[in-house]
This record gives C-alpha cells, structure tokens and sequence, in this order.
C-alpha cells in the first residue's frame, strides 16, 4: 500500500490509474478505523480495480467545543487495518497541506437538507465537511465514492453537491454496520464508558419501535416520534437531541408518511453524542388491507 502524504503526489497516481483504464474508487474517513470504515473500502473493491483510503480530521468540521483536539488518530493500527483489507493507497495529507495559510475559500449547500436534523446542532459543520470533500474529490478526482448510511445527512448533502457542481463522481451509500446489540460502530463509540456503551444501543431500539409503528400502520410523523422518546426515556443517561421523520431523497419534513422516509435521531450520552437512523418504505394502503 502507498502511503501518500503529498497532495500533488496522490494526484499523480491516482491519474495514472485512471490513465491506464483502472476504475478509481476513494473512501474519505477521519481515521479510527472500525468495521463500518471497512464496509465502504470492500464495497468500493468490489466496484474498482484501485481503491484510494484518505485519513484526515478535517479541522473546520468541528464546532469549537466540539471533539477535534481528542479525537482519537491511531495512525499506524489504521494502516495495518488497510494493508490487510489491500487497499492500494492510502492519503494522508497535512492540516497545513490541506489549509494554507490565505485559505478562504468554503463550499456548502443550502436549503433544507442542511437546515434541519444535525444542522442546527453542529453550525457550519456540514459546509466543513462539503469543502473537505470537494478538495479531496479535486485531488483523487475518483470515479465513485463510498459513504456510510449511518450519516444520512451527510451523504444526501454531499451527494446534492456532487450533483450541484458537476463533480463526475458516483455516489454509493453503505448501509449501516452495527455492533451485536445494534449500536452502529463510530469512532467515537470509544469514548463511552462500559455503563455508557451498554445504555447507548438504547438509540437503535427506539428507531426499530418507531420504525415497527409505521409498519403496523401509524401514518402521523409526530406519533412515531413519540414512541421514540418513549422508549429513550427508560434509559436517562441518553438526551435525546432530536428523533426527526423526513423524506428519505430530499429530506423534506414530512407530517403524514408515505413512500421512502427516514427515521432520524440524535442523542447525547455523558458528552458524546450519538446519531443514528433507519430508513423504510411505508406500507401503501393494499399492503396493510392485504395483511
Ligand atoms: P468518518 O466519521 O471517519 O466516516 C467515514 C465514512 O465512514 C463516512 O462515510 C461514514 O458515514 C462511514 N461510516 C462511519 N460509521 C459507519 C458505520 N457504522 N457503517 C457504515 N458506514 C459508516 O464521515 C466522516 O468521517 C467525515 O465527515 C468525512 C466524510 C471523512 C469528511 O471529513
């Protein structure tokens, strides 16, 4: 595996392969690699011959109280993970390659894909990981990308971006990889203590509950966020942020559910904040009078 820390290098070869015919796959992380990481880099070998990894915490997409200073950056565990998985380079560029100084530039997306769920939360955070993406999208110039369905948000935003700016590079969403008790795995799932980490696959069961009313024919968005605080409530060390319905394309709020939608939480545990969602089809008419 190439360890590239030079953008102009990683550029290079990235060319190259495309040069040579070799489809050109690219999965941007933060490091602290786990299984959901791993999904992305299998799902993009299955798709290209060459598959490009980038490790960076992307300064700008944290809020100032937020976890950038601690979190975590095991560096060389990351590297052997990549090794064993064969990927064929892995980009590792500097904070000061990435934000020269004069660095004024950002890219961000409007509307209300950005405005609601963890936008109000996180200000400014998406347009950190929108500007992140398009340079990185700029220097690997791949022809598909690899991202994970437990950040919806983030990927219906950089998905509207890559369609809005003509970058020429397929989206892929991943589904979610979950821990034995459903937790989706994070980075930052490290951060939790054992009492923590065992009241936090709490998130997932509200989702499912939420998720299980609609299928047994709830259609009023605020009844199914309602059974979810109600299950989030037998676990107080969780502080439910938001537990929001939307359409799950445009993320659009909706009140009476039909067709794809997104059952979409945030939640805050100690001082590390989970997130989560799952996505379903709402049963038509026929299929509940089938039943
Ligand atoms: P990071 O949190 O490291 O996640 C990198 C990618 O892995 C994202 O696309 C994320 O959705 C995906 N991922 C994380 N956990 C997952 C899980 N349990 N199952 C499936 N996929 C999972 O997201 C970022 O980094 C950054 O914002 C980034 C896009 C790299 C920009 O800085």
């Amino acid at each position: 595996m190439k360890i590239v820390r030079s953008k102009n290098r990683m550029r290079v070869i990235a060319e190259r392969w495309r040069r040579a015919g070799l489809r050109v796959g690219f999965v941007p992380t933060m490091g602290a690699l786990h299984s959901g990481h791993l999904a992305l880099v299998k799902a993009s070998q299955a798709e290209c011959e060459r598959t490009v990894v980038s490790i960076f915490v992307n300064p700008i997409q944290f809020g100032p109280r937020e976890d950038f200073s601690r979190y975590p950056r095991p560096l060389a565990r990351d590297r052997r993970l990549l090794v064993a998985q064969g990927v064929h380079a892995l980009f590792v560029p500097s904070a000061a390659a990435m934000y020269a100084a004069g660095f004024s530039t950002k890219v961000w997306v409007g509307g209300e894909l950005v405005a609601r769920f963890c936008g109000p939360f996180r200000p400014g955070h998406f347009a950190g990981v929108t500007t992140v993406v398009a340079k990185l999208f700029n220097i690997v110039r791949p022809d598909a990308a690899f991202f994970g369905a437990k950040d919806a948000q983030q990927a219906a935003v950089v998905a509207r971006m890559t369609a809005d700016l003509d970058f020429g590079v397929a989206m892929r969403i991943i589904p979610t990889v979950r821990e034995n008790d459903g937790l989706a795995m994070s980075s930052r799932n490290r951060y939790l203590s054992p009492a923590q980490r065992s009241s936090a696959s709490c998130l997932y069961r509200a989702l499912k509950e939420g998720r299980t009313a609609v299928m047994l024919g709830e259609r009023r968005a605020g009844a199914v966020t309602a059974v979810v605080r109600r299950v989030l409530s037998a676990e107080p060390s969780l502080r439910l942020q938001y537990a929001e319905l939307a359409d799950a394309r445009t993320f659009e709020p909706v009140t009476r559910l039909k067709g794809m939608i997104i059952l979409a939480a945030a939640a805050r545990i100690g001082k590390t904040r989970l997130i989560d969602n799952v996505v379903m089809r709402v049963p038509g008419r026929k299929g509940i009078q089938g039943k």
